[in-house]
């Protein structure tokens, strides 16, 4: 299928890293929000990206302007009637993205592709919000999107095998590479990484060691990037709770338990970087 026009819901940290992959790669992108000062931000965090890439002379002015050309800003959903596919990144919640979908299903034409950013919450149950299962697909890409190489292709049960192809082919422009799953809680993912996860905040619950020695131990024994709090508080505290809770909820596994510490954390509104506290202070 030939995708030229995209639309990406939600502009926030990840949408907007999924629509400047996107218009890099040649596609005509309106990126969409509730409000405009939201597409704006994403947009600004656009533009400080690219111009990183020209100071680092990795890319000309020219081709920054180019890429920011092929973005356009939409606050109305009925934009999508001209798309030939959705990528959508609005909150992690089954009320809103089911309603979502269900809009998008009237108004984008019958020929496009409408896929979720989502980490956790089941394909096969938004897909069953449209008419169209068949052309629904999960396409999961991950944070900090411009810098992480990985799409996690999730096939609801109804996914065409075309379509799988069709967000194959659209994960490889973007210079991803692709990785296909099925529909269950976490796909691969985040059911292996937020247990890691849980787990080290059950290390610092049970008084096991500090946070600093909890991070330091994986970052240099295990070669991870960031130890498992710090990278919690990348990204977010609330989303961690909430993809554990997904787990708990469908496998009913004590093992997918969720601390109670990081339940006391989100309560107390230490979400992590983005309100500025959560394993550690953010100036
Ligand atoms: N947007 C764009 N580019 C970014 C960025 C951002 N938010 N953050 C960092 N970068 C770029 C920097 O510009 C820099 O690029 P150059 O080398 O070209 O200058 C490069 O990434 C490295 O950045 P830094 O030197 O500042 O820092 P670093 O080496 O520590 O890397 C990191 C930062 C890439 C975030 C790295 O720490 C990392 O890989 N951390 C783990 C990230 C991870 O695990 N992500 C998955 C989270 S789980 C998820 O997303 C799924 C889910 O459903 C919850």
């Amino acid at each position: 299928m030939n995708v030229q026009k995209i639309m990406v819901i939600g502009a926030g940290q990840m949408g907007s890293g999924i629509a400047q992959v996107c218009a890099q790669a040649g596609y005509r992108v309106l990126i969409n929000d509730l409000k405009q000062e939201f597409v704006d931000r994403g947009l600004a965090v656009i533009k400080k990206n690219l111009s990183r890439q020209v100071e680092k002379e990795r890319m000309t002015l020219e081709q920054m302007e180019e890429i920011l050309s092929k973005l356009t800003p939409s606050t109305d959903l009925h934009d999508a009637k001209e798309v030939d596919l959705v990528i959508e990144a609005a909150v992690e919640n089954m009320e809103i993205k089911t309603k979502i979908f269900s809009q998008l299903d009237e108004i984008a034409p019958p020929h496009a592709i409408l896929a979720s950013n989502t980490s956790s919450l089941p394909i096969t149950e938004i897909a069953a919000a449209t008419k169209r299962p068949e052309k629904v697909i999960g396409m999961h890409f991950m944070n900090p999107v411009p810098v992480m190489k990985l799409v996690e292709i999730i096939r609801g049960l109804a996914t065409a095998d075309e379509v799988y192809q069709t967000i194959e082919d659209i994960t490889k422009a973007v210079k991803k590479v692709p990785v296909e799953v099925n529909d269950f809680p976490g796909f691969v993912s985040n059911r292996v990484l937020m247990p890691m996860i849980n787990e080290a905040i059950f290390t610092l619950y049970e008084g096991v060691a500090s946070k600093e020695a909890i991070d330091e131990v994986m970052k240099l024994g295990m070669n991870h990037p960031m130890g498992p709090l710090t990278l919690a508080d990348f990204i977010g505290l609330d989303t961690c709770l909430y993809i554990m809770e997904t787990l708990h909820e469908g496998f009913g596994d004590d093992k997918y338990r969720p601390c109670p510490l990081l339940r006391k954390y989100v309560k107390a509104g230490w979400l992590g970087r983005k309100t500025g506290r959560g394993f550690y202070i953010y100036e």
